[in-house]
């Protein structure tokens, strides 16, 4: 079984990848996409997106990274996609399932589920100009308003080459919404010839055993459930591997959030960067655990990153006593 941590636009970028890949448990990880339009990046954009490529295509916990594009524009795509495999990326993922309005109104993202003859005409231009050792997957959603295109969508990736295929088990339209529609992720399984790995809505251990066994995929990925409970996969991977499961404690997650702290201060030494994406995490894992609700609370007006930190020493300690 293979666990895959989400790629996730301004949440899971190479810090959040770092940490949550050195708390345990993910097989691989995706980068946040890399928007292409009319211009070819350069090594430092694609160093600025995916640090990783420079590290091996490796999270420092040494998890493969694979690189994400969005696009319309084949053509220009494939070039891309051939630079950044110049600079040392060794993995290429397709986006086609981003729902938001300005990368839709320019042709990119879910939009493209309307037009599955133009998106095997992107993928088929990337595995074409792409060296045959370069792995070549795609991700989409069910479809943009319904899903009576999705099979063909699916089929659209698998036979332009794709050799493996995420499905968000959702149309653009649903938004986040619960419920995601798992039985179509095994529709679509059943109908194409690659790997699928079966993506939405697993927040925790018995999700995923569900998402399995609807879905009969043995590949999962996880978004919002692996940053709202960072030690989600390790149990997923604990339970497999038939190991008593070790739940996190939030003096062990106070831990990380130190960690991730000095993480995000390594990368961008201001007080913007590391206190915003504090707040957004905590904001997130506020919905699982009341202490982070309360950290949340202390540190909520606080804007220089000094002050934050001594918040949060000082409240590992308290979680520490507390075991
Ligand atoms: C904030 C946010 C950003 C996202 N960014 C991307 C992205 O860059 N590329 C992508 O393919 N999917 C993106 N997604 C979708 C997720 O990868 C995933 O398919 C979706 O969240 C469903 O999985 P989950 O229910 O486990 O979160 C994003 C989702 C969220 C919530």
């Amino acid at each position: 079984m293979q666990l895959i941590l989400a790629p996730m636009q301004g949440l899971v970028d190479d810090v959040m990848r770092d940490l949550l890949t050195r708390i345990g448990g993910f097989d691989e990880c995706v980068s946040e996409f890399v928007r292409i339009t009319h211009t070819v990046h350069s090594r430092q954009t694609w160093l600025k997106h995916v640090p990783e490529i420079a590290g091996n295509n490796r999270t420092p916990a040494g998890v493969p990274c694979t690189v994400q594009l969005l696009g319309s524009d084949a053509e220009n795509m494939a070039v891309n996609a051939l630079e950044a495999v110049r600079f040392g990326a060794d993995k290429i993922d397709l986006n086609f399932g981003c729902p938001a309005p300005t990368v839709n109104k320019h042709k990119g993202g879910a939009v493209l589920l309307k037009e599955p003859e133009l998106i095997h005409h992107i993928v088929r231009t990337l595995r074409r100009s792409l060296p045959d050792h370069i792995p070549l997957t795609g991700k989409m959603r069910l479809g943009f308003e319904d899903k009576t295109l999705a099979l063909e969508c699916a089929a659209a990736i698998a036979e332009g080459g794709a050799c493996g295929l995420t499905v968000h088990a959702r149309t653009k339209v649903e938004g986040y919404e619960p419920p995601a529609h798992w039985e179509w992720v095994r529709k679509i399984r059943e109908a194409v010839q690659i790997p699928v790995t079966a993506n939405g809505d697993v927040f925790t251990l018995q999700d995923y055993l569900d998402i399995k066994q609807v879905s009969g995929c043995n590949s999962v990925m996880l978004g919002r459930g692996a940053v709202m409970r960072p030690d989600l996969a390790r149990q997923i991977k604990q339970f497999e591997r038939g190991e008593s499961i070790n739940e996190a404690d939030f003096g062990e997650i106070s831990g990380w959030i130190n960690l991730f702290f000095d993480l995000c201060l390594a990368k961008e030494a201001n007080n913007k960067y590391p206190v915003a994406r504090l707040k957004q995490w905590l904001g997130m894992m506020k919905k699982v655990y009341p202490q982070a609700q309360e950290l949340f609370e202390r540190i909520r007006t606080l804007k220089e990153a000094h002050e934050v930190k001594q918040v949060l020493l000082e409240f590992e300690r308290m979680q520490r006593a507390k075991r």
